[in-house]
């Protein structure tokens, strides 16, 4: 069987001798030298500005990857902030989103010296002026006033086509209607200039995402216009797919980018920004794990691993598993399995994958795609198992970064 495109064989051998007892339930690898050269090809560019949301991989190598391909940062908790701010990374480059700031969240942020905020309700925006004042009156001088964008969620009326697809209500950020309510001059310690929307996710077609970018301008471009706003910055969020069921659907980068110039132009902004999570990093990011034991059940092959979706959830929340390797080289014919992990729920599945038949217990397999959304998106505490370590593979070598834990790291 030959490996896969989405799998680096500069990996291969270090994945090979890797027979720590430690990592017997499985572990991750981020490849450093291939997210370095990815994340500097996607920076040969003047049109956006790049941010990394930090939720699809918060690990400190992975952090300093992005900081010294000149990526800024956006936080999405006090966690990721204080995360990123041990990466020696300025406040000024950091970003915060999210639907639960709380007053004292806020507080907290600007005195860290964060600077820009998506505002993602009418509490928000009202408690983020009066943290400003507040700091004025005790700073007793002129505090700088913090960027805003305000967070739009857009549905479509009955019967019109709606580009979305659908109109789910979710928490983040709020409607037209409501924000039309708001004139940026009665926020005067707010430099509120900008609008973000994101309602899309993992788009793997050029022709979508543009036209889907497109309808977007007229409401953003007319609501600024009623609040009094100079709209200076459009935020497009994230949402740049990854092909993890193999479908040989790929966006281009070069497109995209000659797409977002003409969104540029049509929405008048001087600035286009997008936080990229999966398209950033999920790429470069491998999990290894061990076959414990494989049956036939009612005429279907079953691998049971040493992990599943205690260490990468995200197959059982997508419905999309991430794409499989046999880590040893194998000519065996090719078979679908029905993988599973050990936890005792059903949804403990990473999915039905074609791999060589003559895998066998104590085979490794590699996962694919995993450096996007995979170790803390995970619920690693369900049937005390281990949490998994993390190591980096770079100049050649593998090195730990986060060692595995046992469960009585975490019981009390
Ligand atoms: C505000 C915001 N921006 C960007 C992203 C990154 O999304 P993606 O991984 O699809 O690029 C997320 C993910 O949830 C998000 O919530």
């Amino acid at each position: 069987m030959t490996k896969p495109n989405w799998f680096d064989t500069r990996i291969e051998d270090a994945l090979l001798a890797h027979n720590s007892p430690d990592d017997e339930q499985g572990y991750f690898v981020y490849q450093l030298d291939a997210l370095k050269d990815h994340l500097e090809q996607l920076q040969q560019q003047d049109v956006i500005k790049l941010w990394f949301a930090v939720k699809a991989n918060p690990l400190s190598k992975i952090i300093q990857t992005l900081d010294s391909a000149n990526f800024n940062f956006d936080v999405a908790s006090a966690g990721e902030l204080a995360q990123v701010l041990a990466q020696g990374i300025s406040p000024a480059r950091i970003l915060n989103t999210g639907p639960a700031k709380s007053k004292k969240q806020l507080k907290a942020f600007v005195k860290l010296g964060v600077k820009t905020f998506v505002v993602e309700s009418l509490n928000q925006l009202t408690w983020l002026n009066e943290v400003i004042t507040e700091q004025t009156l005790t700073e007793q001088g002129k505090v700088e006033r913090p960027t805003v964008l305000l967070r739009v969620q857009l549905q479509w009326p009955d019967g019109e086509k709606n580009p979305l697809g659908g109109n789910s209500l979710t928490p983040f950020g709020l409607s037209v209607e409501e924000w039309q309510n708001v004139q940026v001059t009665d926020y005067p310690n707010l430099d509120i200039c900008g609008l973000h929307i994101f309602q899309w996710g993992n788009m793997l077609s050029n022709e979508k995402m543009y036209s889907l970018w497109g309808q977007m301008v007229a409401p953003l471009t007319s609501l600024a216009n009623d609040m009094g706003m100079k709209l200076k910055i459009l935020d497009l969020g994230g949402g740049l797919g990854i092909d993890y069921l193999n479908e040989g659907k790929q966006l281009s980068w070069q497109q995209i980018i000659a797409d977002l110039a003409d969104i540029k132009a049509q929405s008048g902004v001087e600035e286009l920004w997008l936080e990229l999570g999966r398209f950033a990093v999920a790429e470069c990011g491998y999990y290894v794990v061990p076959v414990v034991d494989r049956k036939v059940n009612y005429a279907q092959e079953q691998l049971v691993l040493a992990a599943g979706i205690n260490h990468i959830i995200r197959p059982a929340i997508t419905d999309q598993p991430f794409p499989v390797t046999l880590l040893r080289s194998s000519a065996a014919p090719s078979q679908a399995f029905d993988i599973h992990g050990p936890l005792c729920t059903s949804m403990d599945k990473l999915g039905h994958l074609t791999l060589p038949n003559d895998v066998t217990v104590d085979d490794k397999l590699v996962f694919g795609y995993c450096g996007a959304y995979g170790f803390t998106e995970s619920m690693p505490f369900f049937l005390c198992h281990q949490l998994a370590a993390e190591y980096v593979f770079q100049a050649g070598a593998l090195v730990e970064i986060r060692a595995a834990l046992p469960a009585t790291s975490y019981l009390a």
